[in-house]
């Protein structure tokens, strides 16, 4: 007798993130709801960072009410949604009780399963997030954002997972978000962590790399509790394996999913449909992409990169940005490639071969260093931190700690705001009060729309 798998979809948030640059808007998720709530998920990704961004800047969509929409089409399914943290869904730190608000809110518009990942893996950045989710009465998943270096052994990995575990998390996530984690190291991880905690163990990971359906199939066998997918015709390429393939390969291996892959084909085909409409945000790789283990560069910040060099006429220098790249991220002491680190280093790694190595630092990268974002996993160089402290003090305690934002200032803030544009329902002026701290600019037209 085999244990159940869970199936998390990811095509609404992930999916479409990394297949359409987010740019999936809810008049096309809301035909193919009821559908997606039949099948039997174990929940649906449907919101997160990148959505309520692309939902303000570009959609012109209000990311409550696109929550609020969705939960009311699929009732039977839990959604879930990925925060970063004490950085919510935006690139920066914010109070606790700033970070109390959202989730409260969160929970309140229909977010039953939070995943929570700090981009250093400073545990210290989730903890006041999972205890929030757990007080609203939701699942608290934290999560553990893989990469590879020499400071990121097994023992380090399990080590977390067990601290994930103590700070009485519902689940355990390792977010593979570059698509690196081989099948065997999966296999080793996996087993790892199983020995160690008790808690369900949920795998993310991308297709990036051409390794997830292995890699996914490693880690079920080595008991992993639940794995990410997304519907056939919106996965792999820097996406997920395919809903239909991981079905049928676990059907193969007697393992009971309790999902019948006849119904997920016409889902496949309404979001073929869908997909043609957006051709224009699609990205140019085909196939897969191996820079991120070759070069231990993400493939998205190498097209970047290229971009930023061809502005400034010095596309030659690409492979020496490359090789700079894992030089700064050893002296940051092997900070993960995500948001927002894959930014600030990059744009330093540009400059250190543009200008002279260190010359000019940015705020973001003084901040990187001197403890601003969190603790660095290894050893930061030295010169780098003398240079930092020049004008700013390094901190060893929590960032948050040093913020005191009050979310009634905002308020009253925004308040005077929606007078002047004689915006009077404000049946949703806490909602508006987030996305207006989050989104400071761009956000406005969002609540004259639903004024309307
Ligand atoms: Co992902």
């Amino acid at each position: 007798m085999t244990k159940k798998i869970g199936i998390t979809e990811v095509v609404l948030r992930d999916g479409n993130q990394s297949l359409l640059s987010t740019r999936l808007k809810l008049e096309d998720i809301l035909p193919i709801a009821s559908k997606l709530d039949e099948v039997g998920y174990s929940s649906i990704e449907s919101w997160g960072g990148a959505i309520f961004d692309s939902c303000v800047r570009y959609l012109n969509e209000d990311p409550w009410e696109r929550l609020r929409q969705l939960k009311d089409a699929m009732p039977k399914t839990k959604q879930q949604m990925l925060l970063r943290g004490q950085n919510l869904v935006g690139y920066k730190h914010y109070s606790d009780e700033i970070v109390s608000k959202f989730i409260e809110k969160a929970v309140a518009n229909g977010i039953d399963i939070f995943r929570i990942f700090d981009a250093l893996n400073d545990l210290r950045n989730i903890k006041h997030s999972v205890q929030e989710v757990k007080k609203n009465g939701k699942h608290a998943q934290g999560t553990i954002a893989f990469t590879i270096s020499p400071v990121h052994t097994l023992e380090n990995w399990v080590n977390l997972a067990k601290e994930i575990q103590d700070m009485d998390c519902d689940s355990l996530c390792i977010k593979d978000m570059s698509g690196i984690l081989s099948p065997e190291y999966a296999f080793e991880l996996v087993s790892a962590l199983k020995r160690a905690i008790s808690i369900p163990i949920h795998l993310h990971t991308h297709a990036t790399t051409g390794m997830s359906n292995l890699t996914n199939m490693k880690a079920i066998e080595a008991g992993v509790d639940n794995i990410d997918t997304s519907i056939s015709s919106m996965s792999m390429g820097y996406g997920h394996s395919a809903t239909e393939t991981m079905l049928y390969l676990m059907k193969e291996k007697k393992i009971d999913v309790d999902i019948d892959l006849n119904e997920l084909l016409t889902i496949s085909e309404y979001f073929k449909k869908v997909r043609e409409k957006y051709i224009e945000f699609e990205g140019s790789m085909k196939g897969v992409d191996l820079q991120m283990l070759v070069n231990q560069v993400p493939g998205g910040m190498l097209s970047n990169l290229e971009t930023q060099l061809k502005g400034l006429g010095k596309e030659e220098l690409l492979g020496e940005v490359v090789s700079e790249i894992y030089q700064v991220r050893k002296d940051l002491g092997f900070v993960p490639l995500v948001t927002p680190a894959s930014q600030i280093i990059g744009a330093q790694a540009l400059s250190n071969i543009v200008n002279e190595k260190y010359e000019t630092l940015s705020v973001e990268i003084i901040d990187l260093v001197l403890g601003y974002y969190g603790k660095l996993p290894g050893n930061v160089d030295p010169k780098l931190i003398k240079k930092a402290t020049e004008n700013k003090e390094i901190i060893s305690n929590r960032p948050a700690d040093l913020l005191t934002d009050r979310f009634e200032d905002f308020k009253n803030n925004l308040r005077e705001f929606c007078k002047k544009l004689e915006i009077d329902d404000l049946s949703s002026i806490e909602e508006h009060v987030l996305t207006f701290i989050l989104i400071p600019y761009g956000s406005e037209q969002i609540f004259k729309k639903s004024a309307s």
